[in-house]
């Protein structure tokens, strides 16, 4: 296989040596004439271990060499990745001139190509970019169709400075955002000798995960220093405390708590959260990431009754009360916050929740439903459809099992809106769907 490679920045000059190593032939292009030189004297433009040898060894051996003419290596190549930069502007937003003027450039050139050429984007762009930019760009230019004359793949990379190579060649996976299988197999070929599980998506998921990986990464290194700064106030050693907190690998270090949803609740996670931020305050310590947690839950539940107002309709069924399935604490329990917001305003209610019914509950939960929220305790049906039928709109506050076939019950055009995210009620025929954060 052959390909250009668009950028001779830190991205462009390892996938250049990588993938000539790997035996592709390889065109390096990039405006920059002493980048350029730089490879076809053997030499690396950037500084990463093992780069340097790898470049010189490519060249020697005839697979990697580099121009400054885009037309030239469109032209004799089958693949051209794009890896220009892609800077902040003075707003935040990237910049993506470089991106544009490189699209119309492979543009005009496959304007005389008769074999279809296959741009795979490697640059950090937001989703739509690919859709909404460079295929307008590349069509514009080429006078040719995205899909039917040459094809696109959106293909994030993961290397990181200083570790570029072994990055490359051990990536978490390769994401492969594509249009089409045959575009995204020919940017799976790329890889053949990489190691890692291959994953396809959608362009525009492709587009996004690049920026969620980033963003989670720079949010676990401020989560980290902020624990480190409130421990040290403390006198507690914040390198301990947060290797025993990495050893969790159930709860902590692990898939859970990561996907979208509804707001958290219960017992422990907002009032723990509270003291921290506290304790914070009392160390005179301003800690923004800890001391925002708090508020954007709150409007993660003032985004589930507005869900509720937007609809206007007054008669409500509420299903699931306990913050999550399987337990009957109502304490700090976000749906019972957007209950009580929607009685304010006027709402018909009627509540479902099996873990909640007032005959079998016992002790504390008892107590706490009685004296702290009565007013939500005569609301509670003791049968799923009895609130079914009262409603115009069903709002589900957790994902309890009963839940999954409730389509069967409701009416046709029956609206429910899923803040527990039930994959069955999102697949379902004869209810108007509606979810909180998907
Ligand atoms: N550096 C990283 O660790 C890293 C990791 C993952 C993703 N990325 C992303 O990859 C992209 C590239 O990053 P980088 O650090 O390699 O950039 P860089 O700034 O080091 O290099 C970009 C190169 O593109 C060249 N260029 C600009 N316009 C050109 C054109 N029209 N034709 C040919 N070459 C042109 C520049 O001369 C430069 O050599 C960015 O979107 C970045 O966000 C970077």
């Amino acid at each position: 296989m052959r390909v250009s490679v668009f950028g001779l920045g830190y991205v462009g000059a390892v996938s250049c040596g990588c993938f000539a190593h790997d035996g592709l032939e390889v065109i390096g292009v990039d405006l920059n004439t002493d980048k350029v030189k730089m490879i076809n004297d053997g030499r690396s433009p950037i500084i990463e271990e093992k780069i340097g040898e790898i470049i010189a060894d490519a060249v020697a051996g005839g697979t990697l060499r580099a121009t400054t003419d885009a037309e030239e290596a469109v032209l004799n190549t089958d693949v051209s990745i794009v890896s220009v930069g892609t800077p902040s502007k003075a707003n935040g937003s990237a910049d993506l001139a470089a991106v544009e003027r490189v699209s119309e450039q492979i543009g005009r050139a496959i304007a005389a190509k008769t074999a279809r050429h296959v741009i795979v984007i490697r640059s950090t762009v937001m989703p739509g970019t690919v859709r909404g930019l460079v295929v307008p760009a590349l069509e514009a230019a080429s006078g040719k169709k995205f899909g039917e004359d040459f094809g696109v793949c959106f293909n994030p990379e993961f290397l990181r400075e200083g570790s570029s190579v072994r990055d490359h060649y051990n990536p978490p996976f390769t994401l492969i955002g594509q249009g089409s299988d045959n575009d995204g197999d020919a940017a799976a070929q790329l890889y053949a000798k990489v190691d890692a599980e291959l994953i396809r998506a959608t362009i525009e998921e492709a587009e996004l995960v690049k920026y969620v990986c980033n963003a989670f990464h720079a949010l676990k290194v401020t989560f980290a220093n902020e624990v480190g700064i409130l421990a040290r106030a403390m006198d507690v050693n914040s390198h301990h405390v947060m290797d025993i907190v990495c050893k969790d690998t159930k709860l902590n270090i692990s898939t859970r708590y990561l996907k979208p949803g509804f707001a958290f609740g219960g017992s422990c996670l907002p009032k723990d959260v509270k003291a921290l931020v506290h304790k914070a305050r009392e160390k005179d310590l301003d800690l923004p990431l800890l001391r925002s947690v708090i508020p954007s839950n709150r409007m993660q539940i003032d985004r589930a009754v507005d869900e509720v107002l937007k609809l206007g309709r007054k008669r409500l069924g509420i299903l699931g009360l306990s913050f999550k399935a399987g337990t009957d604490d109502l304490r700090e329990s976000p749906i019972v916050s957007v209950t009580e917001t929607l009685i304010g305003k006027g709402f018909d209610i009627k509540i479902y929740d099996k873990n909640i019914s007032l005959a079998r509950l016992v002790g504390a939960n008892r107590d706490y439903i009685e004296k702290e929220i009565p007013h939500i305790s005569s609301l509670m049906a003791e049968e799923l459809s009895e609130v079914v039928d009262h409603a115009e709109v069903l709002l589900i506050g957790n994902s309890s099992p009963e839940f999954a076939g409730l389509a069967a019950f409701c009416k046709n055009g029956q609206t429910v809106i899923d803040l527990a995210h039930i994959d069955e009620l999102a697949r379902a025929d004869g209810i108007n769907y509606v979810g909180i954060t998907w």
